[in-house]
């Protein structure tokens, strides 16, 4: 007996050595240790087997059994490396991986965070109101008239209600002014809207930021001195401005602000940035009438506001020739700002 267990042990350790894959050695493994294998039956004999014997035989059935259950896990292992091995073959592992494409922030949002982080750092807090206006607070105590070419149905977006979409944001230095006492210091970055025909520097949605100064002593050089820091601050110590003189219905006197543009290959020129001016005692007026008091007496209180636009802001701190390709998304242009 112990000789033909024996025997199937130097049969089972064969087949299992030639087993070329994992299904080889399962069969291999039923054949052997399965209900019908070789070793099972072999073992159900043990009832047949002398009583002085049967120590002995069952001491080689297990030892059997020990044998071929090691050589099968052993082997399986083996197996199962070298398929990982014939998975991995033909791919380098040491190539560097695969960067994943990363977002970043639009041009606009960067200029608009650092003309705001500037402006904070001089005291001035940030104010919002409405992109749908009344007449009042984007027109009327604004100082502009009702034949104001601006309140024109063919430059201005207006609803059936009367309202309109606000054609910039001067009117939050109305909405600010009606809610809190002077003096007052603040900026208000946000969108307008104008009936433009589009083009490379016209668009009917664009970007403003909005600037208001009111206190018992503030004078134009103040205006002059604050937007002078602003803009070298923004593009550079070296950055030339000037003031020109011009006309807006909400403050006197009223400049243009321009900088000028030095790109490469071109000849310098200057561009215009900003419209401001010293609050308009007219607006004071307007805003006390509102108010139902005298807080903004012109006697008392003077101010500046400014109103840039940020996308030709944008443009010319990166040198963008078509504004259009702000509002693109367009990542072949995007992806320059990461
Ligand atoms: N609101 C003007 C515009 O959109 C810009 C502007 C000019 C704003 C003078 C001001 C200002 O606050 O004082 O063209």
């Amino acid at each position: 007996m112990n000789e033909s267990i024996g025997t199937i042990q130097t049969a089972a350790l064969a087949q299992i050595a030639a087993a070329a894959c994992e299904r080889a050695l399962e069969d291999a493994r039923v054949a052997v240790l399965g209900k019908k294998g070789t070793l099972t039956l072999a073992g159900a004999a043990i009832k047949d087997v002398p009583p002085a014997e049967k120590a002995a035989f069952g001491q080689s059935l297990n030892a059997a059994r020990t044998a071929i259950t090691a050589a099968l896990t052993e082997k399986q292992l083996a197996l199962r490396e070298a398929a990982d091995r014939a998975a991995l073959a033909g791919i380098d592992s040491t190539l560097p991986a695969r960067a994943l494409p990363v977002g970043s922030l639009h041009p606009l949002t960067l200029i608009r965070d650092q003309a705001i982080g500037i402006l904070r750092r001089m005291g001035f807090a940030l104010a919002d109101g409405p992109e749908i206006e009344d007449e009042f607070h984007c027109f009327d105590a604004l100082n502009t008239p009702a034949d104001h070419p601006a309140r024109n149905e063919k430059d201005t977006f207006y609803f059936e209600s009367g309202k309109l979409l606000r054609t910039h944001t001067s009117s939050v230095q109305i909405r600010t002014m009606e809610t809190q006492p002077p003096p007052v210091r603040i900026i208000a970055p946000g969108s307008a809207y104008r009936r433009d025909e589009i083009d490379a520097t016209h668009l009917s949605a664009f970007n403003q930021l909005e600037g208001l100064a009111v206190g018992p002593d503030i004078s134009l050089p103040d205006l002059k001195g604050t937007l002078e820091y602003f803009l070298r601050e923004l593009f550079g110590t070296k950055t030339e401005v000037r003031f020109r003189p011009h006309f807006f219905p909400f403050t006197e006197p009223s400049f243009e602000i321009d900088v000028k543009l030095t790109v490469k290959g071109q000849a310098p020129r200057w561009i215009e940035v900003a419209g401001c001016g010293m609050v308009d005692p007219a607006v004071f007026d307007a805003v006390n009438r509102s108010r139902k008091d005298n807080a903004y007496d012109p006697d008392k209180v003077t101010g500046f506001a400014f109103g840039m636009g940020l996308d030709r802001l944008a443009m010319i701190r990166w040198g963008i020739k078509d504004i259009r390709l702000l509002i693109e998304n367009d990542t072949r242009f995007l992806r320059q700002f990461a």
